[in-house]
This record gives structure tokens, C-alpha cells and sequence, in this order.
């Protein structure tokens, strides 16, 4: 794991739409660091035993490779069509191409169409429709027994709380984790703080929401 993290090239957007996802990555040849999130390989490595999943706003494809790489079959869903071209590039580069669909279907075709998921996750997504949307919509794709991991950034969080969009767009895991049933979900919702260092050796203090709810078998 690099100890860059995908996030700290990249400045604030004005939308989420799919068209301004898609004409920031057309902006650059990568906008991503092309390593797994760190919060996503400390969330998921301990886990016993890969089956499928479902990862939604895969970006340009680190964290789907990566689970590939760990023995998941994964559905990774992004709205921008260059991203999945160059997440397709990164799978079939690391061998992992035959273990991910990488697909643009809105998130809740992609759902129905499919059984449960044993994991669905979604880091730093920003969708429009806001992070509370994300847990009703994912939800009902997790097995029983399967595993929710949402992760975003804190309302806290210095970069968020510097730019307008990044600070609508990030939320307190607690509050979304309303939207489960407690009757039928174990919850987690916590702050994490964790800091990076950059090539140009600038620190940076990152505090993330972590959602992680286990529907009950
Ligand atoms: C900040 S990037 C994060 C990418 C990747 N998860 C990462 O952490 O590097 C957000 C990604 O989510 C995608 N996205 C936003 N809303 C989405 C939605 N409703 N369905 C699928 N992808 C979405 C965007 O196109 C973009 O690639």
C-alpha cells in the first residue's frame, strides 16, 4: 500500500452529476493513485472467506482490483465510462480482468438483476442523492450473513471541511447507519483518523466516517 492516498491530488468539483465525473477524468490521465484505499484493505483483509461483491463508485479501479487480488468475484459500478475503461486496463494489467464486471448500469439495475453480495462497498462515492441514499439503496443488496462497508469522509475532516462540495458531501456514519434496521444488522459506525505522507513529504491528518454492518445470517 502506498502511503500516498488516492485523494490528495485531486481539487473540489462543483457537481457529483455523472457528466462532471466524467469530464474530470477525461481532464487528466489518471486522477486516482491506483492503490487500494487504506480503509478499505484494514476493513476487509481479516475477513475469513471471499465470495461476491459489490463495489459502487470503483473510480479507476484500485479497490476492485484489489479485492479480485484477495479472491473476490466482484460487480464494480462507476458512472463515468472513462474511469471504467481505465479500471479495466488496471484489472487485466494485474491479471485479475476474469474476477470483475465493471459496468455504468445505474447501481439499483445492477442490484435487482443480481443475487445477494456477500460484501458492498462504496468509498468516497459523493452521490448526488447523499450518503444516506447510498445506505438505503446498498442495503437490500447484502446476503444474509454479508457484509455493508460505506466510507467517506467526516464532516471533521480538515480537507472536507475546507472545500463547500467535499463538506456536503461528507457524513457522520452514526447518522446514516440509521437507515438499518437494528433488528436485522450488526452496526459499526465509527470516526477513523489516519494521516499520509506525500511525495513532496507534506502530512496530511485524513478523519473518515466507517460504516460497517453485518446483516444478520
Ligand atoms: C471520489 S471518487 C472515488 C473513487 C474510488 N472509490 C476511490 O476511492 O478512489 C467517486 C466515484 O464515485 C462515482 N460515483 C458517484 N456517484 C455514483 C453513483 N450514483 N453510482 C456509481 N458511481 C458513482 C464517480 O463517478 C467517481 O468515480
Amino acid at each position: 500500500m502506498s502511503q500516498s492516498h488516492a485523494h490528495t491530488a485531486v481539487e473540489p468539483m462543483h457537481d457529483f452529476s455523472r457528466s462532471s465525473w466524467e469530464e474530470r477524468y477525461q481532464s487528466r490521465p489518471a486522477v486516482w493513485s491506483g492503490q487500494p484505499n487504506q480503509p478499505l484493505v484494514d476493513e476487509i483483509e481479516h475477513l475469513a472467506e471471499p465470495g461476491t461483491a459489490l463495489e459502487v463508485g470503483c473510480g479507476e479501479g484500485a479497490d476492485a482490483v484489489w479485492l479480485a487480488g484477495q479472491g473476490w468475484l466482484v460487480t464494480a459500478v462507476d458512472l463515468s465510462a472513462t474511469a471504467l475503461e481505465r479500471a479495466a486496463v488496471l484489472a487485466a494489467d494485474a491479471g485479475v480482468a476474469q474476477h470483475i464486471t465493471f459496468t455504468d448500469a445505474p447501481v439499483e439495475d445492477v442490484i435487482e438483476g443480481a443475487g445477494g453480495f456477500n460484501l458492498v462497498t462504496s468509498l468516497y462515492t459523493h452521490p448526488e442523492q447523499g450518503s444516506r441514499w447510498l445506505v438505503e439503496t446498498l442495503a437490500p443488496a447484502v446476503a444474509p450473513g454479508g457484509m455493508l462497508l460505506v466510507i467517506g469522509h467526516h464532516p471533521t475532516d480538515p480537507h472536507a471541511a475546507d472545500h463547500p462540495d467535499l463538506r456536503d458531501a461528507a457524513f457522520d456514519a452514526a447518522t446514516v447507519a440509521d437507515a438499518l434496521d437494528r433488528d436485522a444488522w450488526e452496526v459499526s459506525a465509527t470516526i477513523r483518523e489516519r494521516t499520509t505522507r506525500a511525495a513532496d513529504g507534506h502530512e496530511r491528518l485524513w478523519r473518515d466516517s466507517v460504516l460497517a454492518a453485518r446483516r444478520h445470517g
